[in-house]
């Protein structure tokens, strides 16, 4: 969601180093943005809405300084306005405040708040300006107009935080104390760090290039960065001190490097995801470095958005190499629903390890007594940290909002778990696993043939011409290409904003096919094997409503063009990975169709990266 960082140190320069570390997180959030610099006299404040590049001419002219707080929007209280942009202040401009959250108890918050100052006293419909008006009353009642020193900072602080419910990752500067940074997290993460000066931010990417070891701050922790330290207190008001560890990325994993897009570049990417993600992980031994907690009856996957998909991979694989039953759930559906079931481990898959639905979801597990294990893809996560085991998948940061290689990642995630489950229930035997491993260590290579081909390219062409004026799509497809017809379907909307619906392909005749007229594309992801058939069956009963098909079909496959009006074929391979190789033309599909209705696919209208709000 929001993005937020704040950095105190000795040197001028503050702006520019804001405003990089911004561009970094604008990901996050990018409807309007916003910067403080605290001077020894007083705070300056500018903001703007829409992106990140407006709020770089509001800041032209600003006077540096050598303390600041910065935030990028996801707007949740108020359209994304300047008014409502962080950071925001109380009416004197005693304090000035930056939040990524929700403060949960707004209404009551706002009504004591104007029955002690009066209606006109906000300026945004933002719950983040009680902050600032609450801290400001604090301060007020701890030293009146004098200049608060750490310990009235902290007695204010502490009061004011008293009086919040929500999930929130906060920073403040007070005026006349510009050197120091007021920190505060509740359950959206928050993370400090320290070279010269110290940093302050809710997302690691955006420090990378800045520190070299970064602090994860404990939930209901608060307290204070000076420029050289941090002063810590757990929720209870004790004094706590919290370890630092390396950052796993560098500054070029983050860098366009030549590509035009984010996107593109990841999608590129994934040939090398996939050699990272399984190296050192195939054989016998060493898929018992896949720590699984215990050997569950039943597993629940819980995820959200793409990683969601990636879980009904996963449970693919599982029920089909190990024969252990799974369920997958959303994991906002999971997180208020009945209990995992007897002896079950729950399996979260996400990217960031940051999204608040999935983290909640393996908190409510753990209550109910079920061990966790966790897909990530960011090792030092909120999530990574709060479960039991975890896998990474090692696909380096992702920037483009819309989840490409860490897809893949997650899928290869799950078939590691699957495998070594199958292990534990014998279902997975050493020379089935050499099978596998040997086909994974040549899916690479054919990833790689795959993008490189003019069969594609062309292919693509022909197909993103069908997409052209169009408003609703679907994309089919049956038991393991199910998920890639629902992710395809997903990535189209995200980016281009075209209405698309993944529909497995038995489910047409129930509905959907209603929705089918003359030139509503259709595509179609062919596999192998008995479901073959059935899909082109799907295929032209579509085709004979009028629709244009688009079938994603394997290399060799002579009749899938009888069925289509355009094939693209991909490389073939071992079944258990043929599903991805159909995913990575689903992404270009999705990518190209959006380029050609100039749409920005790093950065899709009202989404943001990480969903660290419920
Ligand atoms: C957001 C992103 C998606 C992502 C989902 C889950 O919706 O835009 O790309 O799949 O969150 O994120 P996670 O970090 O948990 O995988």
């Amino acid at each position: 969601m929001c993005g937020i960082i704040g950095i105190t140190g000795d040197k001028e320069g503050m702006v520019s180093r804001l405003m990089a570390g911004l561009t970094k997180m604008e990901y996050r959030g990018y409807d309007s943005a916003g910067v403080c610099i605290s001077h020894p006299e007083g705070l300056d404040v500018k903001r703007s809405e829409g992106v990140l590049d407006n709020l770089k001419e509001t800041v032209k002219d600003m006077k540096d300084g050598t303390c600041g707080i910065a935030h990028t929007r996801w707007a949740t209280h108020g359209p994304p306005t300047e008014e409502n942009a962080h950071p925001h202040c109380d009416p004197q401009f005693r304090v000035a405040v930056v939040h990524n959250g929700i403060i949960e108890n707004e209404v009551q918050l706002r009504q004591i708040l104007i029955e002690a100052n009066n209606n006109d006293c906000f300026k945004s419909e933002t719950d983040t300006e009680l902050v600032a008006h609450v801290l400001a009353q604090e301060l007020d009642a701890e030293c009146g107009d004098v200049v608060p020193d750490d310990e009235q900072l902290l007695a204010a602080w502490r009061r004011s935080l008293d009086r919040f419910d929500g999930s929130f990752s906060l920073a403040a500067v007070v005026k006349g104390r510009s050197d120091v940074i007021l920190v505060a997290r509740s359950f959206s993460p928050l993370i400090l760090a320290h070279n010269e000066a110290g940093f302050l931010a809710s997302d690691v990417s955006c420090l990378v290039g800045m520190v070299k070891e970064v602090c994860f701050i404990e939930d209901g922790d608060w307290g204070l960065l000076h420029k050289d330290r941090m002063e810590l207190f757990d929720s209870e008001g004790n004094p706590v001190s919290r370890k630092s560890t390396k950052l796993q990325w560098n500054e070029e994993d983050a860098e366009l490097g030549g590509w035009p897009t984010f996107m593109l570049k990841e999608i590129n990417e994934q040939p090398a995801v996939v050699r990272a993600c399984l190296q050192g992980r195939l054989s016998r031994e060493a898929l018992r470095g896949v720590k699984i907690p215990y050997k569950p009856d039943l597993v629940r996957i819980i995820a959200c958005g793409t990683a969601f998909h990636a879980g009904m991979m996963a449970r693919h694989y599982i029920e089909e190499l190990s024969g252990i039953p799974c369920i997958v759930d959303h994991a906002h559906e999971f997180r208020y629903g009945t209990p995992a079931g007897p002896k079950a481990l729950v399996l979260g898959v996400s990217q960031s390890g940051e999204t608040a639905d999935t983290l909640a979801g393996l908190m409510t597990a753990q209550e109910r007594g079920y061990p966790t294990l966790s897909i990530v893809n960011v090792e030092t996560s909120t999530i990574a940290r709060q479960s039991d085991a975890i896998l990474g998948i090692r696909a380096g940061p992702e920037i483009g909002v819309a989840s490409t290689k860490a897809f893949t990642g997650q899928v290869l995630g799950g078939l590691l778990v699957a495998l070594r489950l199958g292990r534990l229930t014998n279902k997975v035997h050493t020379e089935e696993l050499a099978v596998i491993s040997n086909a994974a260590r040549r899916f690479p290579n054919a990833m790689e043939r795959l993008l490189a081909s003019t069969q594609l390219e062309q292919g693509l062409k022909r197909a993103r011409r069908l997409f052209h004026d169009k408003n609703h799509a679907f994309f089919l497809g049956r038991n393991s290409s199910y998920p890639i017809a629902l992710e395809g379907a997903l990535k189209l909307k995200e980016i281009s904003y075209i209405h698309a619906e993944g529909y497995a392909g038995g489910e047409l005749k129930h509905g959907p096919l209603a929705l089918i007229e003359d030139g509503t594309p259709v595509v179609v992801i062919s596999s192998e094997g008995i479901i073959q058939q059935k899909l082109f069956g799907n295929a032209r009963e579509v085709s004979a409503r009028g629709a244009r098909v688009i079938m994603i079909a394997v290399e060799g496959d002579e009749e899938a063009a009888a069925h289509a009006d355009v094939v693209i074929t991909v490389p073939k391979t071992h079944p258990l990975l043929q599903p991805i190789m159909h995913n990575v033309v689903c992404q270009l599909l999705s990518y190209h169709v959006a380029m050609d209705r100039d749409c920005n696919v790093d950065r899709p209208r009202n989404l943001a990266k990480s969903v660290t709000v419920e």
